[in-house]
Formats: structure tokens, sequence, C-alpha cells
């Protein structure tokens, strides 16, 4: 530890107590160099949790396989323990924050026994950035301290920057696996029975038990980075976001940010590296961040982005060469694979990488692969940890202290009907109740009832440290500050016809919307005015080599007016559940909407001649 370090009474307290209590046979405070790194990897690789894969294949990358109960996030077992229930709001899962360090002090006393407790000091953000936050986890997990080496910046760099007196935010971690004295340990320890990711939103606390897996156990993510720094935001007037950022470059060379929201698994890490289509020449497309923006006002009254990250903990089934050759150019060296397929000789694989099944392949659970199964090799949350600056599409400011410039925001979900493939809110309040009112249909069993519309407020749902409904007035707050606030827009990707066939290509093709977002925040294109928002003309679109038609563009724009009367009226389910500080514009809102669909045609042509 640096010698500017030791007069630190809060953080020396802080790990002094979490020491007593957990009782660790050792404790390393992480430097965050390189050697700290490769010695925690050769660690990794000792206890069996690691496989180190082919190193010309893959140079310096690893492999493991969790614990089969630990392998996603766990909703149900996450709290909010602000001081009064009220505050933690209807849609999150809530103790009185006495009651519930209580029962986590049983669990966490003598959890470390056995084990070597790090201690991590990491920022979120760019090192120096006025926008930057740090914390300091304590785990005994070293896969942790590996994934936390890529995902955030760690170690002295950051002590030197804290100094002795400066705050940061306790971040506690244990496996909830203690060891005996001759027991060995298991190459996934956890507790299969027990799990526990509480946040403390006035202590600025978070403590995680009984996971090592990803959002439950990297607390710089999830944990702080969304959810108690979404409570920050809220009280010193920014946002904490579930956003990518990316710039857009035309072939002027001017360039534009743009922030965009989208439930888990709608693809934000392929959009965030989105590559345009070859006959869009000139057009470029840079990666700040690929799931949290950090969004201040500036000085001059626009707002500036940070991406807190400094890694990518993606999703690898569906990522190869075609989808987002940029992930995979990030994570073919110095990353670490968790849950995906691995075959004797070294090499990964998961559902999508290339056409073929390797021959000889163990799956996520280490059993030799059984092509007659009917058993994926890699589990559907399988995961990439990447280092951000081996993207080749990284923007050359995704370090600026200062942030980017936001033009515009995206929302999005999944939907195979209804919401169209792109167009523009009237005005701030519509995009904030546009985002508030967002949906995906469910893919995953584990959600519950497929194809259903799970309402995802701004993708922020899982995320937001405190009451859904404030999160909506701060959003509508921080626009009347605004002179020009950012325009906002809604996408749909995921629309189908009515055999079930998407009636959009997705990936690369994105770019020719997102050139119409940029061209409209720039003032460049004119819109047609639909019942629920702005929308592109037919011939406003960058067309290019690809071949669609104004029937099919009707189709994929289509504003159908009884299925968006139904979409309307079904918003009252979510905000009945947070009926009481609902902001009163959103009830003006949606009678506004719904007359403006009642004055509706039945459907709409974006046809040239029809305008
Ligand atoms: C993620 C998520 O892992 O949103 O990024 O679930
Ligand atoms: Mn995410």
């Amino acid at each position: 530890m640096p010698p500017s370090m030791q007069n630190n009474a809060a953080l020396f307290g802080y790990v002094d107590e979490i020491a007593k209590l957990t009782l660790p046979k050792s404790i390393v405070w992480c430097n965050g160099s390189q050697e700290e790194y490769d010695g925690l990897c050769d660690f990794l690789v000792g206890t069996g949790t690691f496989t180190r894969l082919n190193p010309e294949r893959w140079p310096n990358c690893f492999a493991c396989n969790s614990d089969p109960s630990d392998v996603a996030r766990v909703e149900d077992k996450t709290f909010i323990c602000s001081r009064r229930k009220e505050d933690a709001g209807p849609t999150n899962n809530w103790m009185d924050p006495k009651e519930m360090k209580l029962k986590l002090n049983a669990h966490f006393a003598g959890s470390m026994k056995g084990r070597t407790m790090y201690v991590i000091p990491f920022c979120m953000g760019p090192l120096g950035s006025p926008l930057s936050k740090i914390g300091v986890q304590i785990t005994d997990s070293a896969y942790v301290v590996v994934n936390m080496h890529i995902m955030t910046r760690v170690g002295d760099k950051v002590l030197e920057i804290l100094r002795t007196d400066g705050e940061f935010i306790k971040c506690l971690h244990s496996l909830g696996a203690p060891l005996d004295i001759n027991q060995k340990d298991i190459p996934w320890p956890c507790n299969p029975t027990t799990k526990y990711i509480v946040h403390y939103p006035e202590d600025r606390a978070i403590a995680s038990y009984g996971s090592g897996y990803g959002g439950n156990a990297l607390l710089g993510k999830k944990c702080f980075a969304l959810r108690i720094a979404s409570v920050m935001a809220k009280e010193e007037g920014w946002l904490a976001e579930h956003m990518l950022i990316l710039g857009v470059e035309n072939p002027k060379g001017e360039k534009t940010y743009v922030a965009a929201a989208f439930p888990s698994a709608c693809g934000k890490t392929n959009f965030a590296m989105l590559i345009p289509p070859e006959d869009m020449k000139g057009w470029k497309v840079t990666t700040v961040g690929d799931d949290i923006a950090w969004i201040k006002p500036g000085k001059d009254g626009r707002l500036y982005a940070i991406n807190p990250e400094n890694g990518y903990f993606g999703v690898a089934p569906g990522t190869n060469e075609k989808t987002n050759p940029n992930a995979i150019a990030a994570l073919s060296k110095n990353s670490i694979f968790t849950n995906v397929g691995i075959t004797p000789d070294g090499d990964v694989w998961w559902e999508g990488l290339t056409e073929k099944v390797p021959e000889k392949i163990y799956n996520w659970k280490n059993q030799l692969h059984d092509p007659a199964s009917g058993q994926p090799v890699a589990h559907a949350n399988s995961r990439f940890t990447a280092p951000a600056y081996q993207c080749p599409s990284i923007d050359p400011d995704w370090e600026n202290p200062s942030g980017v410039p936001i033009s515009a925001f995206i929302f999005g979900g999944r939907r195979s009907t209804t919401i169209p493939l792109l167009y523009q809110a009237f005005n701030w309040n519509f995009g904030v109740y546009m985002a508030a009112t967002m949906g995906s249909e469910t893919t995953a069993a584990a959600f519950g009832e497929l194809g259903k519309v799970r309402r995802d407020p701004f993708a922020m749902l899982p995320f937001c440290g405190y009451h859904m409904a404030d999160y909506f007035n701060h959003w509508l707050q921080l626009g009347r500050n605004l002179p020009n606030p950012p325009r906002i827009f809604g996408v749909n990707w995921f629309r189908k016809d009515e055999n079930g066939k998407f009636l959009w290509p997705g990936f690369g093709e994105n770019m020719r919307m997102l050139k119409w977002v940029v061209e409209r925040v720039n003032g460049e294109v004119s819109a047609i005015e639909s019942p629920i928002g702005w929308m592109p003309k037919f011939n406003d679109i960058d067309w290019g080599n690809l071949n669609y038609n104004i029937e099919q563009y009707d189709d994929v724009m289509d504003v159908d007016r009884e299925a968006w009367k139904k979409e309307i009226l079904a918003h009252e389910e979510l905000f009945s559940r947070m009926f009481d500080r609902l902001p009163k514009e959103f009830f003006f809102m949606r009678e506004l909407l719904l007359s403006s669909l009642w004055r509706s045609p039945e459907h709409w042509s974006l046809a040239p001649e029809t305008h």
C-alpha cells in the first residue's frame, strides 16, 4: 500500500472491521499491477478454477465454469435497504437496513475462514475525471479480483487519488464458502443455498454474499455504477443509466454522440460496436461504452457522458465475426471466459461462434458434449470479460475526463408487434414517457410466461436504487433545466410479420436508422408527424444496397391504431403500481396519445407521394 494512504482512517477502519467479522487467513491489498494479475491467474489455474487457453490462439486467456447454481444475477435476492420502505419503491425488494445488517452479519461471520481477503481500491470512470467515483471492494474471491482488474481501474493509482480523506463506496463481497484447515478448495466456491445482493443507499454501501458470478460479485458494475450511483445521481443532479454510448462520425468527420438503453439481452454490445454497411462510405461508429453511462450537465448546458467501466462483461452466445467483429477482436486476448465450452487443446466455443460445434468439447458443466443430447455447449448467459481498449472501434475520447457530449437518447425493447422500427418523441417529456413505458418480450423461461411484455422502464427496472416513479420525476426535472435537451428516439429491431419473420435485418443495417437519428438532431432532415411521434420519410433513409421497399417500410413503421390503444391502456398496469409518486404529466400525456390515436387513420404510410 502506498505511504500516502497510511492515514486514511475510514478505509483502515472498514478493512479492519470486515477482517474481524469474516476472519480471513490473510489480507492482501491489491496494487493493480500486471504481476498481481498474472500471479492470481496462475493461482486460479492451480485451484482448478481456470483453464489456461491455447496461447497461440488465445494469448493470455483463461476459461472457467461456475457452479450450476451460480450462473446469473439473482434479482429475487437483490435488496435496496433504504431507511424508509417507500424510498425503495414497489419494484425493488426491501428490508429494514438494521434488520438486514443483523441477518447478513450472521452469514458474514467467519465466512472468509481459510481464504485470503483481497482489498481492491477501484475507480469507476477515467482516473482523475470529475465524473468518476471510487469504491473499495473487499472480497475473498481471486476470480473477482482478476475480473475487477479488467472491468475497472484498480490498485495504487486509485489510492493515490483517494488519499487520506477521499470518499469511497464500501463494497463487501464473500463467496460464503469458508475453508477448514485441511479442506481442499473446489473450482467454483460459492454458497449454493444462500445468496444476498444488498444495497444501503444512505450508507453508500453494498454487501454481496454467496455468489461469485458477474453482476452479483463484480460490485463496481450493477451494484455501484447503477443502483448506488442512481441514488447519488438523483441527489446530485445527474444520471446513472443502463446505457451504451457510441459516437457516429459522418463523411465530413463530424462526430455526434448517442446514448442508448435496451433491456438485458437485446444486443447492446453489438449496437455499441456496430460496423456500418459497406455502401455507407465515410460513416463510422465508435464505442465509448457498452452497458453503463454516467451523464452530467456541463456548464454549457449540454449533457456529458462517461463510461464508468474499463472492460466488457458481454454475453458470449451469438457473438461472432459477422454479428460483432469488434467484440471478437476485443476478446481475442487478455480475456476471461465463464461458462463457455472448452476443448482439450485449449480452445473455447459458444453457440453461434462458428457454424459447427468442435468435434470434442466439454460443455459449461464440464461434461463431454453429446450432440444428440440437445443440450447447449455454453450456458445462455455465458460471458467474456475483455479489456475495453482492445476493441478496434474504441472512441479516441472514451477516457476523456470531461466525457463526451450527448445529442440523442435511444430507447428500445424486444417487441414482435406494435412498436415501429424508429420514431422520435415529440419532446423531452414525451420521450421520458416513452422510456418509462418501454418493455421487452420475455425470451427466457426465467422471467415467466414466454412472449409476455415485461415493462422495463429505461431498461432500469432491476437497477434503479430508489423509487422508480421518483426516477421518472428526476428525468423530467433534469430536462426542465436543460436549455436544449438531447432528442429522444424509440427503436424496435425485433418487429415480426404475421408468420413470425423479422421485418428488419438488424445488426449493421441499424446504421441506416442511426444515420437518420444523427441527421435529425443536427437539423438536417424533416419528419412526419404520427400520433405517437415523429417518423422518418422513406426517402430520407439511406437505403444503399439494402433491398427494402416502401411496403416493407410501411409494415415495419406501421402505427396500428387499435394495437396502440391497447398498448397505451396496458401502461396502466405499470403506473398503478407506483400511482402515488407518478409524475402528473404522465396522465396528461397518456390522454393526449390516446386522443391523437382516436383521430388518426387506421394505418400509416410513409410513402413519398403521401407527403
Ligand atoms: C448485464 C445485464 O449483464 O444487463 O449487463 O444483465
Ligand atoms: Mn446490462
